[in-house]
């Protein structure tokens, strides 16, 4: 063993680790000179064997060997293959948040009477049983009473059942002209494919003096049209609410079959799509409205059931499951 044979082990060693293509070729040359029976694993333990003139530089260079070798093994890479990059395929997108289909229906029904110089009120969904019943001249006998309906908090509140309250609010605290929507969730003990225990309405009051039946026909025509088209055709029937004479309930020609009768619309051509009438004089009275100085008109529509209509959706249930495969198609 003299300096030189040290610096060829170095050389070779080098080389070989360069040459290597894979891990387990680096792991032979590195057993080839490192291991217990390596090159430089030997030189270092026949040290001891030399001249002790000798021993100090041997020592050295050896050391300085099995260091640049340990150095080169784990600064080795292995040049992978290459992979292909198309740069014309598209980039994958960042997701972005939708709106619920229930709020885009919200938002179009609530701008559109905007639109109409309606300002917007609210009320709160803890309601008095006075505000959503009695106020409306629903008599405690009513059939809407019934517990079946209605989730009671306690003898003073309940979920409001419907938007119609906020009528009353908006009537107490200020004096006609009031030109108003309400729109928010309402709460029923019903629950099936057509009914959710809480889904929205939009409620719309306007009074003032001269309001007549005409003027209501006129906003809910104009409503309809630009919710459905301006060739949906559109019926006043008769009807009955406790809070409104005359009252009325209105249908479109229906929007699947065009009129000629369908499951949708039970074979009979027409869609339900909101309750209406005249403010009834009872109302006023409660309110403190002069009946004989002003007259009104009311309405009110299920949100639900126009995505319905809309989308064609066939179970309610599904705009409240938050199933991301229905969410992400509106
Ligand atoms: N409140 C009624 C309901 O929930 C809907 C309604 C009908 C509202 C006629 C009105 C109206 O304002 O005039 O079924």
């Amino acid at each position: 063993m003299n300096m030189e044979w040290i610096k060829n082990i170095e050389d070779e060693a080098l080389k070989e680790i360069e040459n290597t293509k894979t891990e387990q070729e680096l792991l032979l040359v590195k057993s080839k000179y490192l291991g217990d029976k390596g090159k430089i694993t030997l030189g270092i333990k026949g040290i001891k064997d030399l001249d002790p003139s000798l021993r100090r530089d041997v020592g050295y260079l050896l050391n300085e060997a099995k260091r640049k070798i340990k150095k080169a093994i784990s600064e080795k890479k292995f040049v992978e293959e290459e992979e292909f990059f198309d740069e014309t395929l598209p980039p994958i997108m960042p997701s972005f948040g939708k709106l619920h289909p229930i709020t885009k229906i919200m938002n179009e029904v609530v701008s559109l009477f905007v639109q109409l110089g309606f300002s917007i009120s609210e009320g709160p969904e803890i309601e008095l049983i006075e505000y959503n019943f009695d106020a409306l001249n629903i008599p405690p006998s009513h059939p809407a009473r019934d517990m079946h309906d209605t989730f009671y908090v306690d003898d003073k509140w309940l979920l409001r059942t419907h938007t119609s309250p906020v009528q009353i609010r908006v009537m107490k605290e200020k004096k006609p002209p009031i030109r108003i929507i309400a729109p928010g969730r309402v709460y029923r003990r019903d629950s099936d494919i057509s009914h959710s225990p809480m889904f929205h309405q939009v409620e719309g009051l306007l009074v003032d003096h001269n309001i007549s039946f005409s003027n209501l026909k006129g906003i809910l025509s104009f409503f309809l049209q630009e919710m459905f088209g301006h060739d949906a055709e559109i019926r006043f029937r008769p009807s009955y609410f406790p809070f409104t004479e005359p009252s009325s309930e209105v249908d479109i020609g229906c929007i699947l079959c065009s009129g000629k009768g369908c499951r949708t619309c039970k074979n009979t051509g027409w869609l339900e799509i909101l309750g209406a009438g005249m403010v009834d004089p009872e109302v006023f009275k409660y309110v403190g409205i002069d009946s004989e100085k002003y007259t009104g008109f009311a309405f009110g529509l299920g949100i639900e059931r126009i995505a319905m209509l809309k989308y064609g959706i066939s179970d309610i249930r599904l705009f409240f499951e938050n199933d991301w495969r229905f969410l992400t198609q509106f």
